[in-house]
C-alpha cells in the first residue's frame, strides 16, 4: 500500500501535482529509499526521474542491476516546496506508508541522511556508517539496512559516487540471494 493519490495526511498535499508512487518490482527483496520527490518526480508521479535518477540508473546499469529488479520509493511521497528537506512531521505522516512498503524486504538501501534518519530514528554520520550493513526494526521486524550517499551527492563528489557503486554491489548480493548482515563494504 502506497499513499493514495488524494492523500491529505500532511501539508505537502497543497503544493503537489502528483503523489509519487513507488517504482520497480513491488516484490523485490531490495528497497531503495530516497528523500523526497523533486520537480520531475512531481510532474511524472514516479520516483528518481530527474538528475539524481539519471545518476542512479547509470550506476545500476554499470553494476548489472536493472531498475525493474529493485523497489524504489521515498520517505515522503509529495514534493516539498522548493525541494527543501521534509520536516519531521511530514515524514511522520508518511511513515505508515513507507513501513507498509518495506514489509518483507531483505535489504533496505537508505539513499542519503534524511532517509537514514527517518528509518533509524537517530542522527547518522554517513561518512562513518556508509556501506556497513546494519539492522532496522520495521513494525517489530528486523530488516538489514545499508546507508549510503544520495545520488545527488555524487554530482561533484567521486568518493560519494564510488560509495554508491559499492552499495549497489551489496544490494546485488541480496538480489542474488547471497546477502546477509555480515557483509560490509568500504
Ligand atoms: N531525490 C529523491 O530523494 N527522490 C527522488 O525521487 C528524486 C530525487
Amino acid at each position: 500500500m502506497s499513499a493514495p493519490r488524494d492523500c491529505a495526511a500532511c501539508g505537502l498535499c497543497e503544493g503537489r501535482q502528483n503523489v509519487v508512487c513507488p517504482d520497480g518490482d513491488p516484490l523485490s527483496p531490495v528497497a531503495f529509499v530516497g528523500e523526497a520527490p523533486g520537480q520531475k518526480e512531481d510532474e511524472t508521479g514516479r520516483p528518481f526521474q530527474g538528475r539524481s535518477g539519471k545518476v542512479l540508473d547509470a550506476l545500476l546499469e554499470e553494476e548489472g542491476v536493472s531498475r525493474s529488479s529493485i523497489y524504489i520509493t521515498n520517505t515522503v511521497k509529495c514534493r516539498p516546496p522548493g525541494n527543501r528537506v521534509p520536516t519531521k512531521e511530514e515524514m511522520a505522516a508518511c511513515l505508515p506508508y513507507l513501513e507498509e512498503e518495506l514489509q518483507g524486504r531483505r535489504l533496505i538501501v537508505a539513499l542519503g541522511r534524511t532517509a537514514a534518519r527517518d528509518l533509524l530514528r537517530r542522527e547518522v554520520k554517513l561518512s562513518e556508517e556508509v556501506n556497513k550493513v546494519t539492522k532496522v526494526t520495521v513494525r517489530g521486524r528486523e530488516i538489514d539496512m545499508v546507508l549510503t550517499y544520495h545520488p545527488a551527492a555524487s554530482f561533484y563528489n567521486t568518493r560519494a559516487k564510488d560509495a554508491l557503486r559499492e552499495t549497489i554491489r551489496i544490494a546485488r548480493t541480496y538480489l542474488e540471494g547471497r546477502g546477509s548482515a555480515s557483509s560490509t563494504g568500504t
